[in-house]
């Protein structure tokens, strides 16, 4: 796959949950490292702490409303997930997720030994009855895997309803919740909604995670945990015997963009290019395969789109493939089943090769077999 076979048109790629390019500040990006170097020379090359790049920590400390010793930051919010579960998590410990869920959550819990059980996401997110009743019949969850805001792979948000519920749970049979937020800035339509970290105060059955990679760029590889100060001391000294400290080069850039204005200008531009984006694919959608169900999400990078009950997806990712448009399978995201649902992430395309996308995906979609009605 890749190479450029004469006559066939470029592959369109649904797949990554990545930024485009054009969304990226690049020239932001520049100035912020050359003000880096300017600003703090010392500490910007130097290896620096475990707990991260400290006017960057107090930066996010600040944002959060917590004293610094709650932050940890480090080299992407998987890195801090990583450090989470090697803390949290161990062989035979049972892990609630949601179904479906980000695959690399998987892979990590299922790399652990976990015992893996995947709670239904709903439009309004997990299914806060189904984890009462998985809890009522003795299942005792370690840690409940949450990403509250535009799900990925879904789309979805949790309602502020169900947040309260989930707290109360966490309560109830002593779980910790893990709020996965990397989305949370990428709002772009309806009302922003608190965490669960700022719902559970200091009760300390919350921790939380996030990054500039959606809202920034990936390649800068800055994420971050906030939890309580014994926490985020464990996991410091996980850290510290990983890699000393995390890439201080890259987290004093990123303070640099974000104290001199470069994350506002950077969300809007992110949050107006999605927003249109969405409105392109829904409408293409529409049009082009009325088969295809989901619900257009208010922020984020990613759509859930499912297919009538017997569609082979498998079948599908081929077809398209051979059409020149990518996308990942619905059960890449889940231990068993998805296959008639599909990830569209609309972050890596551009406006203009959404129509064409969807016209390939929807030729693909007519060249399978017949559901059996
Ligand atoms: C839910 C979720 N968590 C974590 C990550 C990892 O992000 P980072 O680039 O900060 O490592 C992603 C990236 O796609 C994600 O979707």
């Amino acid at each position: 796959m890749g190479a450029i076979i004469a006559g066939m048109p470029a592959t369109i790629s649904f797949a990554r949950g990545a930024p485009s390019l054009d969304i990226v500040d690049i020239e932001g990006l520049k100035a912020a490292a050359a003000a880096a170097f300017v600003a703090d020379p010392g500490g910007t090359t130097a290896y620096g702490t475990a707990v991260g790049y400290v006017p960057l920590r107090t930066w996010i400390a600040e944002r959060h409303e917590v004293p610094p010793e709650h932050v940890l930051v480090t080299n992407g919010s998987m890195q801090a997930d990583a450090f989470l579960f090697d803390h949290l998590v161990a062989a035979g410990d049972a892990v609630v997720v949601e179904k479906p869920t980000y695959d690399r959550t998987l892979l990590g819990l299922k790399g652990r030994g976990a015992q893996i059980h995947p709670i239904e996401l709903e439009a309004d997110g997990i299914s806060v009855d189904a984890l009462r009743a998985l809890c009522e019949g003795g299942v005792r969850p370690k840690l409940a895997h949450v990403i509250p805001n535009f799900q990925n792979p879904a789309g979805y948000t949790l309602s502020l309803e169900k947040r309260h519920a989930l707290l109360g749970l966490a309560r109830e049979y002593a779980f910790t919740v893990f709020e996965d937020d990397p989305y949370i800035a990428i709002r772009f339509a309806g009302e922003e909604l608190p965490t669960m970290l700022e719902l559970d105060g200091s009760r300390g059955n919350v921790v939380y995670a996030s990054s500039f990679s959606k809202t920034v760029a990936p390649g800068v590889r800055v994420g971050y945990l906030v939890g309580s100060p014994e926490l985020i001391k464990a996991i410091q000294l996980i850290a510290t015997n990983t890699y000393i400290a995390p890439n201080m080069l890259a987290q004093s850039i990123v303070y640099r963009f974000c104290v001199d204005g470069g994350l506002e200008r950077s969300i809007a531009t992110v949050k107006q290019a999605l927003a249109e984006r969405v409105q392109l694919l829904t409408a293409a959608l529409d049009r082009e395969l009325p088969e295809a169900e989901y619900q257009a999400p208010e922020g984020g990078y990613f759509m859930w789109v499912t297919f009538p009950g017997g569609t082979d997806v498998d079948a599908l990712f081929a077809a398209a493939g051979e059409r020149g448009v990518v996308f990942v399978k619905g059960s890449d995201f889940v231990l068993e089943g998805g296959h008639n649902a599909l990830r569209l992430a609309y972050s890596g395309v551009t406006a203009d090769q959404i129509d064409e996308g969807v016209r390939r995906l929807a030729d693909a979609y007519r060249s399978l077999a017949p559901v059996a009605a």
